[in-house]
């Protein structure tokens, strides 16, 4: 068995598995180390088991980097329309679930099997068990110290992606990797995350369970989606978008009626002047949470009863109640990580970086990251394509 390859790409997961297929069909040597038993095992766990594994309306919009510009070209140059030609090309099965979501019918086993089928078209070997622990760089070869082996190659892809969900074995070796290179690292921290609530916000987790569709914002950034009441605070899409733009100290502000427009509770004052506030919330909201948000609006019994100007003030509140979270639930629990290695050290053409050639970084390593619904794997195809094509 030779040690010597084209390229060494650290990690079989999307992004690592795309980029290896694309470099192999081009008649390179490629060699893709995995430290779990098996590759891909995000793909398989994600979208419930059937990898939402791309979303057809992906664009840079959808992505935060410190550089919002730098995802444009790779994801311009292999689209969704791609991913799904190439998932179209195995027979697989899909549907749109909602916004643009595609799904496979069957399972996300499938999309692992495809990228594996593509890596050994182009002959890529596939060494699973094979955790990284250095890496050195001489003459122009990276050299690789995978469990007690030693190989070496030209180019070294970093695509061992980002520190969430440590319980399957992620880490934050990406980046140690790219600062022993010199490359800068923006601090990650936890996205697509639940939040928690402290304080007297506390009390709403006697609503826990309960889930509303509403409008969630983080600063300026608003996703209309569900929210869900859970034990320890926040959650449901919604929540888990705003969750990537929010900072600490800021508020995640909810609009719990987005259909409803300016003056609504003044007229059903004038409609149904005997009816209760908390009856009017129950027709519109969950019974819990109509109960619990009537009680802390604190309106009294009957709708005639209470003047416009708390009325208005209530309808106000409602469409723009603040919560403050006191944290996040980590990385435990965070479907990926904003920030890692900075884009300011790589082409956005081929990911190769600018301080060290032959050395790539691609996928969740990397300073880009997608909103919940598909945009993450189709970054991972899309810069893994850019790498692959590249080296
Ligand atoms: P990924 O994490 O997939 O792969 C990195 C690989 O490197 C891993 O296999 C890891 O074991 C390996 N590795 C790490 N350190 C190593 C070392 N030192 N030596 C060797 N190997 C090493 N996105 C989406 O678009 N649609 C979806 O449906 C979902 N669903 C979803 C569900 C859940 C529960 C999670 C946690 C995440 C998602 N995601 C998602 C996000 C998506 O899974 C994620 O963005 C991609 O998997 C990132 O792909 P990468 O290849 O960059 O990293």
């Amino acid at each position: 068995m030779s040690n010597a390859f084209d390229a060494i790409i650290l990690g079989a997961g999307a992004a690592g598995l795309m980029c290896a297929a694309r470099a192999g069909q081009r008649g390179k040597r490629v060699l893709v180390l995995e430290r779990a038993e098996k590759p891909g095992k995000k793909i398989l766990i994600s979208g419930g088991g059937r990898c939402n594994f791309t979303n057809i309306g992906a664009g840079p919009a959808n992505y935060l980097s410190v550089n919002p510009h730098f995802a444009k070209s790779a994801l311009a140059r292999y689209t969704a329309r791609d991913f799904l030609d190439l998932v179209e090309s195995y027979g697989i099965a899909w549907h749109e679930k909602t916004l643009g979501q595609l799904f496979c019918d069957g399972s996300a086993r499938q999309i692992v099997d495809m990228l594996l089928a593509e890596c050994a078209k182009g002959d890529v070997e596939v060494r699973c068990d094979a955790d990284v622990t250095a890496v050195e760089h001489e003459a122009g070869r990276f050299a690789v110290m995978a469990s007690g082996h030693i190989v070496t190659a030209p180019s070294l892809v970093i695509a061992s992606g980002g520190p969430s969900i440590p319980k399957m074995g992620a880490t934050g070796f990406a980046y140690d990797l790219a600062r022993q290179f010199g490359l800068k690292v923006v601090e990650p921290r936890p996205a697509l995350v639940p939040l928690t609530l402290g304080g007297e916000e506390v009390l709403f987790r006697e609503i826990s369970g309960v889930s509303a569709p509403v409008i969630a914002s983080a600063g300026k950034t608003s996703f209309p989606e569900a929210a869900l009441f859970t034990h320890r605070g926040l959650s449901g899409p919604a929540i888990l978008q705003a969750s990537s733009y929010w900072e600490p100290g800021e508020p995640i502000v909810i609009n719990f009626l987005p259909d409803l427009g300016s003056g609504w509770l003044l007229e059903r004052k004038r409609d149904m002047p005997r009816g209760t506030f908390k009856q009017v919330l129950r027709e519109l909201l969950p019974d819990r949470l109509a109960d619990i948000l009537a009680h802390r609006l604190g309106i009294p019994a009957e709708l005639g009863n209470a003047s416009d100007k708390a009325l208005r003030s209530a309808e106000e509140r409602l469409s723009r109640w603040e919560f403050r979270p006191n944290g996040t639930e980590g990385f435990a629990k965070a479907e990926v990580t904003v920030g890692g290695i900075s884009t300011a050290e790589l082409s956005s053409k081929t990911m190769e970086s600018r301080k060290v050639p032959g050395l790539y970084a691609i996928g969740e390593a990397v300073d880009v990251t997608g909103w919940l619904g598909g945009y993450n794997f189709q970054w991972a195809w899309a810069s893994g394509v850019a790498a692959g094509d590249s080296l």
